[in-house]
């Protein structure tokens, strides 16, 4: 059920109240507080398991709000958030006053976005000042993309949720540094990369992973509680079977062009087609995968243009090491 005109007021009562509030956004769902609040910055930390150094995105009902935010608006954010806000695109700035370092874990730099769900902009305009929210997973497990998903992650963690149905996007927003004399992306998600360029008219770098220094940057993240192995297409059938002769339950994401019959798997999704239907669809199938008690997940990554780029990044995140010498934050 959405949320009514009610519900908004109430959860905007509740961030004014220093509470937490689970809003609906087109990528994933947030879990959101007031960001000027340094009690409830640390509440959401609290709740998600999150270190305190790992920054937050501060969240704004529309791009007029962002120089009060930031300490200056360079063009190349001001053409990004022409273009792309309300939508899956989260700028990196240098840091306003308003903005405490709790909300940024330390930096001198604010991550923000204007989400695009009616639900949560109609918050946003209610409340009046700004919403930190990270996705409301406990730290390093997969983000909700419906209102039962954050339930069921965060229970009582969180003071009320917002329900605005499943998310559209079904993957995180594109984070870019607009901070530098290039801008760069810092997580693929939601705008893709050729969009950023064609509006830019520039290249648009994608550093690897282990070249940037991203707080939130772990090895490991995205991650369902089975184990995600990654192999070329054709193989994902072949590997799932070893995996069941061992005795292990494998749950597969068979790509396109491979018949679903013919795998020996313990669960089969058959992965669409579109890179923007497998982004929608992703943490779901991670979810439902795991409910179907499965040992491991296989999968092979998709071809990484357009929405594809977002879902090889989780996917290879998701696949990653898992130290042990970080607690398993994702069963409690
Ligand atoms: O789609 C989204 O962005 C969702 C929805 C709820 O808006 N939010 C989300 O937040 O994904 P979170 O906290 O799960 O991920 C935020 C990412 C983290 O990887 C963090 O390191 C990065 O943003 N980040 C935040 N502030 C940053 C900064 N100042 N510099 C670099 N990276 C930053
Ligand atoms: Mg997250």
């Amino acid at each position: 059920m959405t949320a009514s005109t009610g519900d908004i007021e109430k959860a905007a009562d509740v961030l004014r109240g220093g509470g937490l509030v689970a809003v609906p956004t087109e990528t994933v769902y947030g879990l959101g507080g007031n960001a000027e609040d340094p009690a409830a910055v640390a509440r959401i930390f609290q709740a998600k398991g999150r270190p305190a150094d790992h920054p937050l995105i501060v969240h704004l009902a529309g791009a007029g709000q962002l120089g009060d935010w930031v300490a200056e608006v360079p063009e190349t954010a001001r053409v990004l958030a022409e273009r792309f806000w309300p939508g899956p695109l989260t700028l990196v700035l240098r840091r306003g006053p308003r903005v405490p370092l709790e909300a940024t874990g330390g930096l001198e730099t604010v991550a923000v976005r204007v989400p695009d769900h009616p639900v949560t902009l109609d918050l946003l305009s209610a409340f009046g000042g700004g919403v930190t929210a990270p996705s409301a997973n406990r730290f390093g497990s997969v983000s909700p993309t419906t209102a039962d998903d954050v339930r069921a992650e965060l229970g009582d963690a969180v003071d009320f949720v917002l329900d605005g149905g499943p998310c559209e996007v079904g993957v995180e927003s594109t984070i870019v540094d607009v901070t530098g004399s290039a801008p760069a992306i810092l997580r693929p998600g939601g705008v893709t990369r050729e969009d950023l360029e064609a509006q830019l008219g520039r290249p648009v770098a994608v550093p690897s992973t282990s070249s940037v220094r991203v707080p939130g940057q772990h090895p490991s993240h995205y991650a369902p509680r089975a184990r995600v192995v990654l192999t070329e297409p054709e193989l994902v059938a072949a590997e799932a079977e070893s995996a069941q002769e061992s005795g292990l339950r494998a749950g597969v994401l068979l790509p396109p062009g491979f018949a679903a019959a013919s795998v020996k798997a313990h669960a089969v999704v058959a992965v669409p087609e579109s890179a923007a239907a497998y982004a929608r669809g992703l943490y779901g199938f991670l979810r439902d995968l795991d409910r179907q008690g499965c040992d491991l997940i296989v999968a092979s990554l998709p071809a990484q243009e357009g929405l594809g780029l977002a879902v090889a990044n989780r996917l290879r995140r998701a696949a990653g090491p898992r130290p042990s010498s970080v607690p398993d934050l994702r069963d409690s």
